[in-house]
């Protein structure tokens, strides 16, 4: 839902307020295509980028206070690198959000935690109706090998234990070539457990390619090949409620951008307690360069530190995103919420 606002700034916490929250980088999978993997060297985490770090439950209370909660409407626990069950405080974390009654919306890959730990999750969500996003690419002969090091017999006793709460669940499918044909078979297992949604994420991380090589933790060479997009065309068409989420638009010409994170007033904040404008940007050289334009130090613009609700009405927040927008200066945006590159999610 967009936000109506006077103030010309990104954010605006006296309005309704959504957040993207990386609350860990660490991950007990290693995807090739995710950012936190080095897909020609076993799948290992890239350790450039990884510090296997978590925000903990005392520095979310103290930024989220009970005032800023009554003011969000849902909380994405997904990120760039990590996966929120790996966080130490996952749990109290949650239990703080639904307690002052947000709305979360968690995503991950399932192979963590025991059934018990499931079990009490979904007794916490159903309270008010948070949702777990189940990100399972296949079935028990071929999710792992997309999600490398995650086992499926486990991942399905996590959901199920989940579902049987009644709690919320959705199954997200990445179709490849090798998984394609399990679709239909993964829709019919969905709703037989229970969860509410089956959606296929359209993936764009081949680019232009047409395989995508890995090494896997054994060190077998294995190529991930795009899905047949009429295939899965044929399978989304053969549900009518099948509908898209987000466009893929090409266009040469010069796009308006329309910034999805302004939109949604839904700022991003990473595993180190850095503050970002979104998950695109964030790391980016566009936001290297809005700092620097601002004449922010971006390590101020952290949580740890500093508090959420000072350094989201400090530039570059105030007004050099929206002087970039305008002056089409930002490479990210132009791609992302100009000519709207990004996955897509469809509903089966
Ligand atoms: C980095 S993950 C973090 C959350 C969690 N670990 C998970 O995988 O669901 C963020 C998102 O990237 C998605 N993702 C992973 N590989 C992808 C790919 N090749 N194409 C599109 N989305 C992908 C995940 O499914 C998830 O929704
Ligand atoms: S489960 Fe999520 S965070 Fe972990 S490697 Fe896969 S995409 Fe990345
Ligand atoms: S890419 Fe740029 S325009 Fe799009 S949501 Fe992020 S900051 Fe906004």
């Amino acid at each position: 839902m967009s936000v109506k606002r006077t103030s010309k700034a990104m954010f605006d916490l006296r309005s309704q307020m959504k957040f993207h929250l990386e609350i860990t980088d660490k991950c007990n999978a290693a995807c090739p295509m995710c950012g936190r993997t080095q897909q020609s060297n076993r799948c290992l985490p890239d350790m450039a980028k990884v510090k296997n770090i978590d925000l903990d439950l005392e520095t979310i209370k103290r930024n989220f206070t009970p005032e800023l909660c009554a003011n969000i409407l849902e909380i994405d626990l997904c990120g760039g690198l990590g996966d929120p069950l790996a966080a130490r405080d996952c749990f109290s974390i949650c239990e703080y959000f639904v307690d002052h009654d947000v709305k979360l919306i968690l995503s991950t890959n399932a192979g963590l935690r025991s059934v018990d730990w499931w079990r009490a999750l979904g007794e916490l969500f159903a309270r008010n109706n948070s949702v777990v996003e189940f990100h399972i690419d296949g079935l028990a002969d071929t999710n792992h090998l997309y999600r490398v090091n995650t086992r499926f017999a486990k991942i399905m006793a996590n959901a199920a234990a989940y579902l049987e709460t009644g709690s919320v669940g959705e199954w997200h499918f990445i179709p490849f070539q090798h998984n394609q044909h399990q679709i239909t078979e993964a829709l019919e297992l969905s709703r037989e457990m229970g969860f509410a949604n089956f959606k296929v994420i359209d993936t764009i991380r081949f680019g232009k390619e047409n395989s995508f090589n890995y090494q896997m933790p054994d060190g077998t060479l294995r190529a991930l090949k795009p899905a047949d997009p009429q295939f899965i065309a044929a399978q989304a068409q053969a549900d009518d409620r099948g509908e898209v989420e987000e466009g893929s638009v090409d266009s040469n010409s010069i796009p308006r951008i329309n910034c999805k994170s302004e939109n949604e007033n839904r700022p991003y904040i990473v595993a180190t307690g850095a503050v970002s404008a979104c998950c695109w940007v964030e790391g980016s050289e566009d936001e290297r360069q809005m700092y620097l334009a601002a004449g922010q130090d971006h390590n101020d613009h952290n949580i740890n530190h500093r508090l959420l609700s000072d350094i989201l009405t400090e530039e570059p927040y105030v007004s050099m995103f929206a002087k970039a927008w305008a002056s089409q200066s930002n490479p990210v945006c132009i791609r992302k919420c100009g000519h709207m590159r990004r996955s897509r999610r469809r509903v089966l």
